[in-house]
């Protein structure tokens, strides 16, 4: 399985991506995730992102596609991969596309997660993050056992700084003007699944195995 999340900040790619990952045992290859940790670890690549981040703009194509090349260069997605938040932009389609082919290895889904904007905006607010391991939880949806622990790893969670309302405005536009038009590249190149993303989160997992059987 060769698959693809699209959907705004907030809709749940992180989340359906671990499980739909363990289900059909591929790599979950989050592009966010990726920066978060280059970040953290204060590389070069971090470095550069993480202005970019923390405004909620796209970090640059240059430095984007390199690293998911890199990326896709290993061994362990030779019997799939599931790319959460990337491509985000009709560039990053083209790039991916044209890796793809080269490696004889086609998309066989582009799963567009729906949402509308207060949803996004209550899940983003509340959302936690694992400084550790990146797993994800909601202070009101999906409670850890302990405040600001993370359940899986024992690490610290904390709010992303691109969670605070005004980034997360910025994310959402940015949303709208660029990334928004590939879901009709991928609807032209056949390949589009869409699905509500609101709902219970094993809910959505479940239907979206079903969509792709
Ligand atoms: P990235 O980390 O990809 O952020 P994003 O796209 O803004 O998406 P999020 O991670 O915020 O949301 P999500 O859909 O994963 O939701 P989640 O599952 O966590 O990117 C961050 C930044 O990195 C970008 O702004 C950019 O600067 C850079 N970047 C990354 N990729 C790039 C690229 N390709 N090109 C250029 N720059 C790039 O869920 C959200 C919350 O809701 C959680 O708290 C969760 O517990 C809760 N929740 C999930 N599902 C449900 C449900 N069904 N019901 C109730 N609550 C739920
Ligand atoms: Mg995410
Ligand atoms: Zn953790």
């Amino acid at each position: 399985m060769r698959l693809i999340l699209v959907g705004p900040p907030g809709a749940g790619k992180g989340t359906q991506a671990v499980a739909l990952a363990a289900h059909y045992k591929i790599p979950h290859i989050s592009t966010g995730d990726i920066f978060r940790a280059n970040l953290k670890n204060g590389t070069e690549l971090g470095k550069q992102a993480q202005s970019y981040m923390d405004r909620g703009e796209l970090v640059p194509d240059s430095v984007t596609n390199e690293m998911v090349k890199d990326r896709l260069g290993n061994s362990d997605v030779a019997n799939g991969f599931l790319l959460d938040g990337f491509p985000r932009n009709t560039n990053q389609a083209e790039v991916l596309d044209a890796i793809l082919l080269e490696k004889k290895m086609p998309l066989d889904a582009a799963l567009e997660l729906a949402i509308d904007n207060s949803e996004i905006i209550r899940r983003l607010s509340g959302r936690r993050t694992c400084r550790n391991c990146s797993a994800t939880f909601h202070k009101d949806f999906e409670k850890p056992k302990f405040d600001d622990i993370c359940d899986k790893c024992n690490g610290q969670l904390y709010q992303r700084e691109d969670d605070k309302e005004e980034v997360i405005a910025r994310r959402l536009e940015i949303y709208s003007q660029q990334t928004a038009p590939i879901i009709s590249y991928y609807k032209k190149a056949g390949i589009l699944k869409s699905i509500s993303a609101i709902g219970d989160v094993s809910e959505i997992t479940q239907k979206v195995i079903s969509l792709l059987k």
